[in-house]
C-alpha cells in the first residue's frame, strides 16, 4: 500500500493509463519499429534518444537514463511524490481513491490540492466575469477588445471583482483551509487580522501547465490609471507555479505546434490570444520576461522552429537577445518577425488582418542574420570608431554561432558590410581565441564529431555489467582502456572504482559499489547494470566475447574523435603554421593519424584473454 492508496487501486490505475498517451501530452512521439521515440523531456538533446515501448508500458531514455512506468513519468514530470502522482492519475483515468480511516497529512497530495484550488478560483473567477453584474465593465472591455465568448470560454477568462474577501469567502465556503489559499497566491493575510484578496478589480487569465492544470493567474488591472498597481499583477511563486518554467497557451498551442512544427513565440497575455482566436494557433506567450533553457526545451519538445513577434521595442533588449540565444542553444531554429515600430501582435491582428500577419511571420529572419542587421544599424560603419566598436561586437557574436559553417557563412557576410577581407576577421577571431576570449561554454548544438553515441553509451553500459561480473573483465578493461575512453561520465567514474577496488583478489560487487555513491542517477547505473536480464548467466566464453568487442568499440570511437581533432588542427596550421611546425605537428600525431586500421589495438597494450 502506496501511503494509504491500496495496492489493487494502483493497479487499476495502471491498467486504465496509457502511457503513450501520457507521454504525448509532453513530447510529441513519433513510430519506431515497435517503439515510440521522442525528445527526452529530461535533458537536452536534438536526436530523441527517449523511447517509450508501448506493448511494456516502459519509457527509457538512452541519454540520460531516465526510465520507468506511468507513475515514475509524472513523478518526475510534475516533480510529485508517488502518492501525489497516483492521485494525479487517478482523477485523470477517473480512478476513485477510498478516502483513508485517517485523513493522510495534506502534504503528500499537496499539489494536488493547489490545482484543485486554482481550478476552482478560475471558475469563480469566470462566472464573476460572464454571469454577474460585477464583471459586466470587464465584459465589456474584452468585447471592445475583439475577444469574443468562445475565446473567453477556451482560455477561462475570469474577473476578479474589487471587494477584498468575494474569493477569500466563496473558497472558505467550498472547504479549502486559509492556509492553502495562501500557499496558492490568491489571498494573502491581513496585516492586523483576517485574510483579502489578491487579485481584485482585474481581469484574469488562468495560466495552464503544458497538461492544462492551472499553475497561477495573470490580472490585468482595468483602468487605465496608475492609481490601481501594476498594470499586470501576477500568482507569485508557488509550489506549482515557477514563471520561467511556463509557456501561456501551450496546453492548447502544443497540438498545431506539433502538427505545423513550428511555434511562436509572443510576450503577452493578450497577443496569443488574439492570435489563436484568428486562427493562427501554434502560439505560446512567454510572459514578459527573457526566455529561459527550460522554456526553450518545452518549445524545442514541440517544434523545430521557434519565430519570435516581439514588440519592436523589446527586440532590441539585451535581455531579449539573451533569451533568444538560449532558445538557439537548447537546438530550436530561431527566427525573428519583425513588427513595425509601436504595435504589438495583438494590435496589428486586429489592425491589419491574421493574414497580413502571417506574412509577417513567413517573412521572418533566421536568428543571426536579423542579429546582424541590427547590428549593422546600430553602428556608423563610415567612422574609424564605429566599424572598431561594430567588430568588437561581431567578434561575440561570431563566437556565438552554433557551428563552424553557421560562423563562416555570418563572417562572409560581416565581411562584405564592413567591405573588408574575409581573412582579416578571420583572423581577428583567432586571435581572440588565442588570447584567452575563448568560448565558455560549448553550444549543444556545435558540429557533431560523433554521432552514435547512443551505441556507445549502450556499449558502456555492457561493459559495465561485465566488469561487475568478472574481474578477469574488469582487469582486462584497465589495461586496455583509458579512462577517456569512456564518454559517459558517471560510467567513467564508475568504472574507475571498479579498477580500484578488483585490484585485489575478488570481484567487485555492485553491492559494493553502491556504498560509494550517493548521486541517484550513477547508483541507479550501477543497479541496472546488476541487474539487466540480458546480461545475466553468460557462459564465461560470450562474456569475454561481448567485452572484446566493446572495448573494441570504446576505443575505436575514441580514435575517430581524436583523428577528426586533430585533422581540424592541422588545417588550421595549415592555414597559418609554418613548415616546421607542420612536420613537428604530423611527427607527434602519426600514430593516430595514420591508423584507420581500427583492429590496431589488439596488439597494442595488455595481451588478449587467452581461453
Ligand atoms: N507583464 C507582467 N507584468 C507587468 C507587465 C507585463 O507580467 N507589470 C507581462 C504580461 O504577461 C504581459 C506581457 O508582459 O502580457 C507584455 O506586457 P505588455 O506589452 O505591457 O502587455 P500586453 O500584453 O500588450 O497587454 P495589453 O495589450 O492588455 O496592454
Ligand atoms: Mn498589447
Amino acid at each position: 500500500m502506496a501511503q494509504g492508496i491500496p495496492e489493487e487501486i494502483i493497479d487499476e490505475i495502471r491498467q486504465r493509463t496509457d502511457l503513450v498517451t501520457l507521454v504525448g501530452e509532453y513530447i510529441k512521439l513519433e513510430c519506431r519499429g515497435k517503439n515510440m521515440v521522442g525528445l527526452c523531456p529530461f535533458h537536452s538533446e536534438k536526436t530523441p534518444s527517449f523511447t517509450v515501448s508501448p506493448d511494456k508500458q516502459l519509457y527509457h531514455c538512452f541519454g540520460c537514463g531516465a526510465s520507468g512506468n506511468v507513475f515514475s513519468l509524472i513523478m518526475q514530470m510534475e516533480k510529485m511524490t508517488f502518492p501525489e502522482a497516483a492521485r494525479f492519475l487517478a482523477r485523470r483515468a477517473g480512478v476513485r481513491i477510498p478516502e483513508p480511516e485517517k485523513r493522510t497529512s495534506g502534504e503528500e497530495n499537496y499539489k494536488e490540492k493547489i490545482y484543485r484550488l486554482n481550478l476552482m478560483a478560475a471558475s469563480f473567477y469566470a462566472y464573476c466575469l460572464t454571469k454577474s453584474n460585477t464583471g459586466k465593465k470587464a465584459l465589456d472591455y474584452l468585447q471592445k477588445r475583439g475577444i469574443n465568448g468562445s475565446t473567453i470560454e477556451t482560455f477561462m477568462l475570469g474577473y476578479a471583482p474589487a471587494d477584498w474577501t468575494g474569493f477569500f469567502n466563496f473558497a472558505r465556503k467550498k472547504g479549502f483551509a486559509p492556509e492553502m489559499m495562501v500557499k496558492a497566491g490568491l489571498v494573502s493575510p491581513g496585516k492586523e487580522k483576517g485574510y483579502y484578496d489578491r487579485f481584485r478589480d482585474r481581469l484574469i487569465f488562468p495560466i495552464a501547465n503544458i497538461s492544462g492544470k492551472i499553475a497561477g493567474f495573470g490580472g490585468r488591472t482595468l483602468s487605465e490609471g496608475d492609481k490601481s498597481g501594476p498594470k499586470y499583477l501576477n500568482s507569485p511563486e508557488t509550489p506549482v507555479f515557477e514563471k520561467g518554467l511556463m509557456l501561456y497557451g501551450l496546453n492548447l498551442a502544443k497540438e498545431e505546434i506539433r502538427r505545423l512544427k513550428s511555434a511562436v513565440v509572443m510576450e503577452g497575455y493578450t497577443d496569443m490570444i488574439t492570435a489563436y482566436q484568428a486562427g493562427i494557433k501554434n502560439v505560446v506567450a512567454s510572459l514578459g520576461t527573457a526566455l529561459t533553457a527550460e522554456q526553450g526545451r518545452l518549445l524545442r519538445h514541440q517544434a523545430e522552429t521557434v519565430i519570435t513577434a516581439y514588440d519592436s521595442d523589446a527586440a532590441g533588449e539585451a535581455a531579449t537577445w539573451r533569451g533568444l540565444a538560449i532558445l538557439q542553444r537548447t537546438g530550436c531554429l530561431v527566427r525573428v518577425a519583425e513588427m513595425p515600430a509601436g504595435s504589438d501582435p495583438d494590435s496589428y491582428i486586429r489592425g491589419k488582418g491574421a493574414d497580413s500577419f502571417k506574412t509577417l511571420l513567413d517573412r521572418a529572419k533566421p536568428l543571426m542574420e536579423y542579429r546582424l542587421a541590427v547590428l549593422k544599424e546600430r553602428y556608423d560603419l563610415i567612422s574609424e570608431k564605429g566599424r572598431i566598436d561594430y567588430t568588437e561586437e561581431l567578434m561575440a557574436f561570431l563566437n556565438a554561432a552554433v557551428n563552424q559553417v553557421e560562423q563562416d557563412h555570418y563572417l562572409k557576410k560581416a565581411a562584405e558590410v564592413l567591405n573588408v577581407e574575409e581573412e582579416a576577421l578571420r583572423q581577428e577571431l583567432k586571435r581572440r581565441r588565442r588570447t584567452g576570449t575563448r568560448r565558455r561554454e560549448q553550444p549543444e548544438g556545435g558540429i557533431k564529431t560523433f554521432p552514435d553515441r547512443d551505441k556507445i553509451v549502450r556499449a558502456e553500459k555492457i561493459l559495465l555489467s561485465l566488469m561487475l561480473q568478472s574481474k578477469e573483465i574488469a582487469e582486462r578493461g584497465r589495461n586496455l582502456l583509458e579512462p577517456e575512453y569512456i564518454k559517459d561520465e558517471r560510467i567513467r567514474e564508475i568504472v574507475e572504482a571498479i579498477w580500484h577496488y578488483s585490484a585485489g583478489e575478488v570481484t567487485c560487487s555492485a553491492e559494493k559499489l553502491l556504498n560509494r555513491f550517493s548521486d541517484p542517477q550513477t547508483t541507479k547505473l550501477i543497479t541496472e547494470a546488476a541487474t539487466d536480464p540480458s546480461m545475466q548467466d553468460l557462459s564465461s566464453r560470450t562474456a569475454k566475447r561481448m567485452a572484446e568487442d566493446c572495448f573494441w568499440e570504446l576505443k575505436q570511437s575514441w580514435e575517430n574523435k581524436k583523428r577528426t581533432e586533430l585533422v581540424n588542427k592541422l588545417k588550421e596550421l595549415e592555414a597559418s603554421g609554418t613548415e616546421e611546425e607542420i612536420t613537428e605537428f604530423l611527427r607527434k600525431n602519426r600514430n593516430i593519424l595514420q591508423c584507420q586500421d581500427s583492429g590496431s589495438y589488439r596488439n597494442g597494450k595488455g595481451g588478449d584473454f587467452n581461453d
